[in-house]
Formats: structure tokens, sequence, C-alpha cells
């Protein structure tokens, strides 16, 4: 069986680094270890409009700054089809099927919808779309007969979800689709990248992201006012990791390489810790390791994307391009889910034929 990677980003703002530690990174190197047949990485905008019905022009826009973030991180088209959601109609014919595997109280279980609705304050007026959009996301993944799915640790009920409705559908209606499995990240830092205010996580509404286009005054800005122990006053206080934002960044970025280039004071991320907890070593010190750390990972990203916004007609044409390889692997998946559900009519010449001899024999 091919292995088969899919994936995806609502377009509702632009990628920031929560993302980039917590999946595309990931995708990026996934993609470059020639381990996958295929690779389909999908911006959700009919996902992100299933909450933003009454904001279009923001889907619109952001579908293109996804894009760049994509590119400039090192998703490569010639490698990974880069598509949009809306263009595949396959998958909207999906979902519609697949609404009759699955219950409204399976549905309202599902905790990341639970949480989702209660972030969103929706609690009795939640659009329908949005409550079904694990269904819709069953369809995003097995349209592509997609074996891995990397996605960060708050999608895994989605696919289970979508596990439950392939062997449901399987067991229904014959084998037909494959059932997924999700690739989370290795370490826990990164499935959960907080703020930079300490908050759990980052939000464009908080105003707490470092967003892969920030400039570098930006991003240096952030770094120097993030959240750090708020009872480490003096450089002789002894400093708390727990809860320390820059500390959980350095976790997620930090490598040894890093301390031989910007501190080599320190061998590792081991020793620095030592040293804040044993007071003597001040945030400012440590925010500067950081924000050179950071630096030194964002630079090409930025200088990539900054030559990838020269053309955007380009950007649009790669997004074209693979929306339509994505349209040929979901109609080929809608064709054999048709004939499984025995809806196939017009290519089913016996069926045709059965039912003349029926009447015909007047039965
Ligand atoms: N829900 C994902 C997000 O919010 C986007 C998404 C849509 C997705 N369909 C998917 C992710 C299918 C993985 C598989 O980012």
């Amino acid at each position: 069986m091919d292995k088969i990677i899919l994936t995806g980003d609502r377009p509702t703002g632009k990628l920031h680094l929560g993302h980039y530690v917590g999946s595309l990174k990931r995708r990026v190197e996934l993609q470059n270890s020639g381990e996958y047949d295929k690779i389909f990485i999908m911006i959700a905008d009919a996902q992100a409009l299933t909450d933003n019905a009454d904001n279009p022009d923001k889907v619109r826009e952001n579908i293109i700054e996804v894009a760049l973030d994509y590119l400039s991180c090192g998703l490569d088209p010639a490698k990974s089809h880069l598509f949009i959601q809306s263009q595949i109609p396959e998958l909207t014919e999906l979902s519609f099927y697949y609404m009759n595997l699955v219950t409204v109280s399976r549905l309202q279980r599902n905790p990341t919808v639970k949480s989702e609705i209660q972030m969103r304050n929706f609690e009795a007026s939640i659009p329908v779309g949005f409550f079904t959009y694990p269904i819709s996301q069953t369809a995003d993944i097995t349209a592509f007969k997609a074996t891995t799915v990397p996605v960060g640790e708050d999608q895994l009920p989605m696919l289970e979800q979508a596990r439950e409705i392939v062997r449901k559908f399987n067991s229904v209606y014959g084998d037909t689709l494959v059932e997924p499995e999700a690739l989370i990240p290795k370490n826990t830092v990164c499935s959960r990248l907080p703020g930079t205010d300490g908050k759990a996580k980052m939000s464009k509404s908080l105003g707490n992201c470092i967003y892969l286009s920030d400039s570098e005054d930006d991003v240096r800005k952030k770094v120097m006012s993030m959240y750090t122990d708020p009872n480490h006053i003096k450089i002789s206080d002894p400093g708390n990791l727990e809860g320390n934002t820059v500390f959980t960044y350095l976790d997620a970025f930090a490598t040894d390489a890093h301390f031989a280039q910007f501190l080599p004071e320190y061998p590792n991320l081991e020793e620095l810790k030592a040293h804040y907890q044993r007071g003597g070593l001040g945030d400012i010190k440590v925010k500067r390791f950081l924000d050179a750390v950071l630096q030194s990972e964002l630079a090409p990203i930025r200088a990539r994307r900054k030559e990838l916004e020269q053309d955007i007609p380009a950007i649009y044409e790669i997004l074209r391009q693979g929306s339509i390889a994505a349209q040929k692997a979901a109609a080929k998946t809608l064709a054999e889910v048709k004939a499984s559900m025995r809806i196939n009519y017009f290519d089913d010449a016996e069926l045709i034929q059965a039912q003349q001899e029926k009447f015909n024999s007047g039965v």
C-alpha cells in the first residue's frame, strides 16, 4: 500500500512558531525523507468558513499568507501537492455521504469540537457546518487514501473519529477506504508551544504570537518582553523554570550547536537551566540567547518569503496545479465510494441490463 500524507491548516491568519514546531517543520522533514509516495497539503478554506461565514475576506486574504509560509518553510511543490480545499468539490460530496454514518451524540462527545465550541462561546448557536467539521475532515483525509496525518495533539480526537467513520463505511459497504494514523510531534513542548505571555496557546486574538513572517526587530521585541519567572527579580535570585516561557521555547528550539555558536560558556541547555535555578543568571542574557536561536531559524525562512512575495501569480499557479492534482485523486476515490454505495448507476451496465431482463420476464 502506498504511503500517503494529508494534512493542512485553516487560513485564518499567518502561521506562527507554534505551527512551525508543532507541524510545519516535521512536514518538511517527512517530505524530504523520500519515504512517502504522495503528499497532499491542504489550505482548509472551506473548514475556515464553518466559523467565519460572515467574514469571507479574512479567509480569502489568508490563503496567500499560508501558501507563502508553507513555501518559505521548505514545502516544495515538486514533492508535495499544495492545494485549496474549496476547489475540490469531491470533498463536500464525500462529507454528505459520511454524515449518514455518524450520530449527533458522537459528534457532541468529540473533545476537540467540545472545547472549540466553548472557546468560541457558541453554546446553542453552533453553525451546523462547524458542528460537522470532523466529518468533513474525514472526507479530506480519506479522499486521498491518506495513511499518515501529521497533526498537533489537539487533533487526535479528529483522527479517532475519522478512523471510526472509515471502519463503519468499510463494514457497511465493503472495503473501500483506508484507515489513517496520526503522527504527532515527538516531544510535548513542540505539541503545544505557549504564547509569549506564558498563556497556554499562541493565538492571534491574544496577541501573543511570533509569526514566521515577523521582522527581525519584531521577533527581538517579542522575545525581550517574554514572560519569565515573576519572582526572579535580581540576577542573584534563584530562578524557576516551571511555566517560564523563555525556557519552554529553548526546549523547543535550542540545540547544542546553538550553544557552541551563540553562548559557548554553556555546553547545553541543561547547564544553562542549572545556573538559572541556582541564581546568578539574568533573564536578559537568556532572552538574548533565545533571540539569537530564533533569528537563526527564522532568517532563511524570512529571506525565502521575501523572494516568493515578488511573484504572487506564481504562487497561485502552484496552488492551481496542486488543486488539479488533488482533484484527480479525490475523484478516483469518490468513484470507488459511489460504486461501493451502489449509487454509480450510469457506470453499471450490468445493473441496467439486469433490470431490463427483470421487466422483460414480467416478475
Ligand atoms: N483542522 C485543521 C486545523 O485547524 C485543518 C484540517 C482540515 C486538517 N482538514 C484536515 C488537518 C485534515 C488534518 C487533516 O488546522
